[in-house]
């Protein structure tokens, strides 16, 4: 299997995924609407034997505080999906570590993501509390936030704002954040 950076070509295949792993048109629209607003820095795609089977995508958040022109540069995991049949083979996992990485490659200084603790957990995310940062959905614990080097978000603080796509949802909290 192989994880590489989504094409062109594979947008009706990353909308059939989306879609089959949360049951509804939602996040696949998402996922359209930050990609047309060229809101994706990082956009991952798991094919195996030709097919995509999991994406996942990583946007800017930008983090209110008193900061200036050195604020933390933030990215939101999320939505990331695989194909119900192959859930649970370790493809989410291999895409969020890739991702990860890549986020780190392009400068980011921390990822945070809403979800489960236990899974997220895994892949080093803390309560984004423990970094004084707030998110608009009152999700407490299962907001989360990851270092990408040691120490980016000491002194951090503030409020984290996704990209106005995720407001825009027929849902409301925004489902694609949880697990
Ligand atoms: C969440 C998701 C991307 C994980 O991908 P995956 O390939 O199944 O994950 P992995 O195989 O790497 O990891 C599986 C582990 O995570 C756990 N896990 C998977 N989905 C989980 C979830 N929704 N909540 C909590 N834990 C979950 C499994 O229990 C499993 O644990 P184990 O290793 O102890 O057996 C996938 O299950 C999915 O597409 N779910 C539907 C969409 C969704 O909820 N996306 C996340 C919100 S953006």
């Amino acid at each position: 299997m192989e994880i590489r950076p989504v094409e062109r070509g594979d947008a009706a295949a990353v909308r059939a995924v989306q879609e089959l792993a949360f049951g509804g048109p939602g996040e696949a629209l998402l996922v359209e609407r930050l990609q047309a607003a060229g809101a994706d820095p990082v956009s991952l795609v798991a094919v195996d034997e030709g097919r995509v089977v999991g994406h996942a995508l990583f946007s800017p958040v930008e983090l209110d505080g008193p900061y200036g022109p050195d604020a933390p540069r933030l990215v939101g995991l999320g939505p990331i999906a695989v194909l119900p049949k192959r859930q649970g083979q370790g493809i989410g996992s291999r895409l969020i570590r890739a991702g990860l990485d890549d986020c780190r490659a392009q400068g980011f200084d921390a990822v945070v993501v809403l979800g489960d603790p236990a899974f997220y957990g895994r892949f080093g995310f803390v309560p984004a509390s423990n970094f004084r940062i707030g998110n608009e959905y009152g999700a407490g614990a299962r907001f989360m936030a990851l270092e990408l080097r040691p120490g980016a978000l000491a002194g951090a603080g503030g409020l984290a704002r996704y990209r106005h796509e995720f407001a825009e949802l027929p849902a409301e909290p925004p489902p694609t954040l949880g697990t």
